[in-house]
């Protein structure tokens, strides 16, 4: 069989890998992948969000699945135009993505289907805008509307700050289009957790919790990133929890976003009141695809396989106990701006070392050697018995990899080692 994965970031190198391990696969490409990908796939230069290209490749190429890693090709519409050329593939239609790419669209479903969701008001105009800020409480957390990379929430501490993010986003447009439209929305206090799930359409498969690492330096502190870091244990949500983003949150929104396919993720946020939610994201998540996925028993092409045929019913997802933690190692810089091209050395022996994947995000192969080519580089995943085993071994090798401007956070997981204990 024939695979297409697209995307190019550690997720995607970590759903290369997994798809790899099946012998029914018989070829991968990657739209546009990346240095790490390339030991497993084949390397197309076409971009992620390029859907008319990609097409023309799919038909080509007779490619038998089709994956979609980013959120940009999916609000684009791939998915229903692979659809119409009867493309098999594996994501939500546009519309449906809209749970991701429209924060407003978002928050009304929240509150159209009765899902715990912070308070919130939807602004159209500036002048909106300001005004809720004069009577809210704070901190009050403001959302550009559109998709914005990680870069569209702001938490505003005091009413300066408020302003001063309503005159970027609406004002003068730093995120684009983006950014017109707002929502101001009730701060929630508690710990952070990524929960996904498989959906076919009809029917749905959870995937273990995790939790990601958004702020750049230890202990939360800085800007907010891509992700730092993250880890897997089913310590993260407690049965009650589990069951209450089950029945509160999962199922009410699958039953009313009709025949949604693909990968759903969850941003909750487990307040002293229960899981509320804060977004939904209509792809995996990453760095948390790289810790879910390396504790996946089965065989992820057979899912997709399921996902595809809408038989997803029928399947027994199979999860390691053993808890996985992923370490990012960033370029110096990060979240601004970086500097490319720093060879990177060390990454044969992190290979001999036990229960540990180093998955590439932005690298580049070039004669053999694999350089530095974006600012989150490389994530260092392992499993162990404990968690506080995983994370020994991906510190291990966080430290051994080596390359100019290096760096990474040294407090991933250490929320959940107070759990284990
Ligand atoms: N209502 C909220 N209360 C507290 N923190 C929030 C709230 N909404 C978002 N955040 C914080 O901002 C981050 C980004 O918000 P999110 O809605 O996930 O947007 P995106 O991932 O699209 O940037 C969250 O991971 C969380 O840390
Ligand atoms: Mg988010």
């Amino acid at each position: 069989m024939k695979v297409l994965v697209i995307g190019s970031g550690g997720r995607e190198h970590a759903i290369v890998d997994a798809i790899a391990e099946s012998s029914k696969v018989t070829k991968i490409f990657a739209a546009p992948g990346n240095g790490g990908i390339a030991e497993h796939a084949e390397l197309v230069s076409i971009q992620a969000d390029d859907v008319p290209i990609l097409t023309e490749f799919a038909k080509n190429q007779r490619i038998d699945l089709t994956f979609v890693g980013p959120e940009l090709p999916l609000s684009k519409g791939l998915v229903d135009v692979f659809h119409k050329n009867r493309l098999p593939v594996v994501g939500p239609s546009a519309h449906q993505a809209r749970l991701e790419s429209s924060k407003s669209f978002a928050k009304q479903f929240f509150k159209s289907n009765n899902i715990p969701t912070g308070e919130f008001i939807e602004c159209s105009t500036p002048g909106e805008a300001y005004g809720v800020i004069e009577t809210t409480k704070w901190p009050v957390v403001i959302k550009a509307d559109g998709l914005a990379a990680g870069k569209g929430v702001v938490i505003a501490e005091d009413a300066d700050q408020a302003r001063s993010t309503i005159q970027q986003f609406m004002e003068s447009k730093t995120l684009g289009e983006a950014g017109s439209k707002v929502v101001i929305e009730e701060y929630l206090e508690g710990q952070e957790a990524s929960f996904h799930v498989f959906a076919d359409g009809t029917d749905y498969q959870p995937m273990v919790a995790a939790q990601d690492h958004k702020r750049r330096f230890d202990g939360d502190e800085g800007p907010n990133t891509g992700g730092m870091g993250a880890y897997s244990a089913d310590t993260i949500l407690s049965p009650e929890q589990h069951s209450a983003v089950f029945s509160r949150i999962i199922e009410p929104t699958l039953k009313a976003a009709k025949s949604y396919a693909g990968v759903l993720y969850a941003g909750l946020m487990l307040t002293s009141r229960g899981p509320k939610l804060l977004e939904y994201n209509a792809r995996f998540g990453d760095p948390e695809t790289q810790v879910v996925l390396s504790r996946l028993k089965t065989s992820l092409i057979d899912v997709l396989q399921d996902i595809v045929e809408h038989r997803l019913a029928a399947r027994n997802l199979e999860w390691r106990r053993d808890p996985a933690a992923t370490v990012v190692l960033v370029a110096a810089g990060y979240p601004g701006k970086v500097e490319s091209g720093k060879q990177i050395f060390g990454l044969d022996e992190a290979k001999r070392i036990e229960g540990v994947k180093v998955y590439h995000a932005g690298t580049r192969r070039e004669g053999g050697r694999i350089y530095t080519a974006g600012g989150r580089v490389l994530n260092v995943t392992a499993r162990g018995a404990t968690l506080a085993e995983a994370l020994e071994r991906a510190y291990f090798v966080a430290e051994m990899i080596e390359f100019d401007g290096k760096d990474y956070r040294k407090d991933i997981g250490k929320k959940g080692l107070a759990g284990e204990r």
